[in-house]
């Protein structure tokens, strides 16, 4: 099978020079703090130290950087905010870090067509309050909302707790404008909810993870901002009752905004980080479900009939948060489980993703092959999406069982998910961390056509190597 050729240089004194004349000095940046500030994202403990920086502040600035890094052959790994937990930002073969910083411009909030026009490294918190204060709403809410980048979310298709009833990042993407591995511009879709004029680029560069295009311009389809949103917590005795009542809910003919599934540990070690405590923290599990809409009656009787529903399955208590101040609480501490899972020990982050009826049999699964192997799994997510992170935590397990315990755990927790009719990362990608189970989920054919669509953008493999294949 033919390879995407990686056989790269380093980045010379001449390189540098010419960058600085194609971007501006200042910003190029090869001191230590900077390569050291670039060199690992929020995946695990892992750190690739580029040569060198540039924070180009323009689409054409970027062309020139690809074009140089063309003639030098020399890898360039793009990076938004660094949120990612796949690995996509590492510059794992060194070379030029490419961070998309300085594109930061919210272009266009156009109400009658409800579209946005945004550059890459807008703060996807900054877009959301942006088209908020219009009366308009983007739904897609990573739990790194704070600090992450549009254009980062859009490389990862980014999920997020609202996507069962809204979707993912590339349900709201109609178009881009992207520079190509060897500096060329191009645009497709725009303001459209409708094309069909020829092979969907667009959609084929959301979730690539940086390794077909740099993204400059992004056009988003956005909605009205719902009137009214309450949040139902419920807590449970077990695990298995709350993964029973997602899809009775949605059989229900109800579609909440949010249905999250968080075990006892994710939500203890979240209070412990943060010292805060949490309502009914000794539950095995809870669910945290919002419901929204724009009629009052309607948002409050579906809730009534919800908490029916998870009642009938076992509930031990339902609480309403119906208040901004309430709800945000909860956010706070559900946004933060990823960060207090880090601060509590070495660890590995699975993104399993299956349909949601098949949740009950993964969580299950999880557990038994987790206890086989000795390991400890603390699993919270996006029930509603059938999106489970699995992680496993290391604690005070020699490097040695660890070692030895963990790539096999993994494999099997994969094999169980592609067996569920899942998939092996919903929302976080592939990365640098989960690429070699990628034959997992895919046939050597399956993943062949994979590189011929990497190699018909980037022939000379330059742009973020070494992802997304084994
Ligand atoms: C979350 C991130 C880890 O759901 O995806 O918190
Ligand atoms: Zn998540």
């Amino acid at each position: 099978m033919a390879r995407v050729v990686a056989a790269f240089n380093r980045v010379t004194p001449t390189l540098v020079d010419r960058l600085r004349d194609a971007v501006g000095a200042e910003r190029v940046l090869i001191d230590d703090e900077s390569l050291e500030l670039h060199a690992s994202d929020e995946t695990e403990d892992l750190v690739f130290r580029p040569e060198v920086v540039v924070v180009p502040a323009s689409a054409d600035a970027i062309a020139r950087v690809m074009r140089l890094a063309t003639e030098f052959r020399v890898p360039v790994t793009p990076r938004g905010a660094g949120t990612g937990l796949s690995g996509g930002a590492l510059p794992v073969h060194g070379g030029i870090v490419l961070s998309t910083r300085d594109l930061n411009r919210i272009l266009e909030v156009d109400r009658e067509n409800l579209m946005a026009v945004v550059e890459p490294g807008v703060i996807t918190q900054v877009f959301q309050e942006t088209v908020e204060r219009a009366g308009l709403f983007y739904p897609v809410d990573p739990a790194s909302r704070g600090s992450c980048f549009l254009g980062g979310n859009l490389a990862e298709c980014s999920g997020g707790p609202r996507a069962v009833k809204y979707g993912v990042t590339k349900d709201f993407v109609t178009g881009v404008e992207a520079v190509l591995p060897d500096g060329t511009l191009m645009h497709h879709g725009g303001k459209l909810l409708k094309n069909v004029t020829g092979y969907n680029l667009t959609q084929l560069i959301v979730g690539s993870e940086g390794t077909l295009a740099i993204v400059t311009k992004i056009y988003f389809r956005l909605l009205p901002l719902p009137r009214h949103r309450m949040m139902l917590l419920a807590p449970f005795d077990s695990l298995e009752d709350p993964a029973r009542a997602v899809p009775a809910i949605m059989h229900a003919g109800i579609v909440p905004s949010v249905l999250e599934f968080m075990e006892r540990d994710a939500v203890e070690i979240t209070e412990r980080h943060l010292g805060k405590s949490f309502p009914h923290a000794e539950a095995a599990a809870h669910l945290m479900i919002e419901l929204d809409g724009n009629d009052e009656g309607v948002v409050q009787r579906d809730a009534e009939r919800v908490a029916e529903i998870v009642l009938e399955h076992h509930a031990k208590d339902v609480l309403v948060a119906d208040t901004d101040a309430k709800m945000g609480e909860l956010w706070s501490m559900r946004r933060a489980f990823g960060a207090a899972v880090k601060s509590e020990s070495v660890y590995k982050e699975e993104d399993t993703v299956v349909p949601r009826n098949q949740l009950v049999a993964l969580l299950t699964g999880v557990k038994q092959i987790a206890a086989r192997h000795g390991l400890r799994t603390v699993c919270y997510g996006h029930a509603g999406d059938g999106n489970l992170h699995v992680n496993i935590l290391k604690m005070d397990m020699s490097e040695e069982r660890w070692n030895t315990a963990l790539e096999p755990a993994i494999r099997e927790i994969f094999e169980l998910t592609v067996g569920l009719g899942g998939l092996i990362s919903g929302e976080h990608g592939i990365g640098y961390v989960q690429k070699n189970y990628m034959p997992i989920a895919f046939s050597a054919p399956e993943l062949a056509l994979m590189r011929a669509i990497k190699r018909a953008f980037d022939p000379l493999g330059i742009l973020n190597p070494g992802k997304m294949f084994p």
